[in-house]
């Protein structure tokens, strides 16, 4: 049964045309490979989501930003499968024609230097990251040290980096770490769904798409945490 589900796994993803199997040549030529017709009005934003999850945030967002780059991340490939899936949807059957603005890659987070050229991202999400609440597992947190340096690096000058969370624990810790890491907070809510919600969609458009975890969080009223944050130069 396994067996057949792993094949299953490896046939979505060999044959989605969103999934990048190999995304190291990629590296600086992103904006060359997504051919979207935004060219035309300058150098398009480049989004990337790490922990793409099942795909609703990154699949939803390339639908309504046709002239925005998104890249969507998850290093499990059965889940990865499951965004490719969902990209088909979304596209309405129709393929990477109609939904010409999306990669999925399948990478760790700490490969991305391999991925991306330094300062060729515009902006970050990291959307409902595993919270790794023991003290000994610290460094797998994706707002530790082990990883803020590789986003510093890769944003450009004017990127930013976006945070939702339902965790407590790991906003605090994400409050203290990103401004050592050279971080700046340039915005943040203890309540996204709350009265902060139309103001921080202003600059973040993401606000306004829910993940498949941020649904969960909401049914069962739980306050979700937010912040966006700009590198220091
Ligand atoms: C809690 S889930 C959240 C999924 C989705 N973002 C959402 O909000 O519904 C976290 C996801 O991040 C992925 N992940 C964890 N660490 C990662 C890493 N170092 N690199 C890439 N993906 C990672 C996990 O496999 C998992 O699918």
């Amino acid at each position: 049964m396994r067996i057949r589900y792993l094949k299953k796994t490896e046939e979505v993803l060999e044959n989605s045309p969103w999934v990048i199997d190999d995304p190291t040549p990629v590296a600086g030529r992103w904006r060359q490979l997504m051919k979207t017709g935004a060219e035309g009005a300058g150098r398009p934003k480049l989004c990337l989501e790490i922990g793409c999850g099942k795909g609703k945030f990154i699949c939803q967002m390339a639908k309504a930003h046709p002239d925005t780059l998104f890249v969507g991340d998850e290093r499990v490939s059965t889940i990865l499968a499951r965004t490719a899936l969902k990209a088909m949807t979304e596209s309405g059957d129709r393929g990477l024609e109609a939904l010409p603005n999306l990669r999925l890659i399948r990478v760790s987070a700490e490969e991305l230097e391999e991925v991306f050229a330094p300062g060729e991202i515009d902006r970050i999400y990291l959307t409902f990251s595993d919270p790794w609440p023991k003290d000994k597992h610290a460094k797998r947190r994706l707002t530790s040290d082990r990883f803020l340096p590789i986003y510093r690096k890769l944003l450009s000058p004017e990127g930013d980096l976006c945070f939702k969370t339902d965790n407590d624990a790991l906003f605090e810790f994400s409050l203290e770490s990103l401004p050592a890491a050279g971080f700046r907070i340039l915005d943040m809510s203890h309540d996204l769904h709350g009265e902060d919600f139309d103001r921080l969609s202003q600059q973040d458009p993401g606000v306004l798409v829910t993940t498949e975890y941020e649904e969960n969080f909401i049914r069962i009223q739980k306050n979700i945490h937010y912040l966006r944050a700009a590198a220091l130069r």
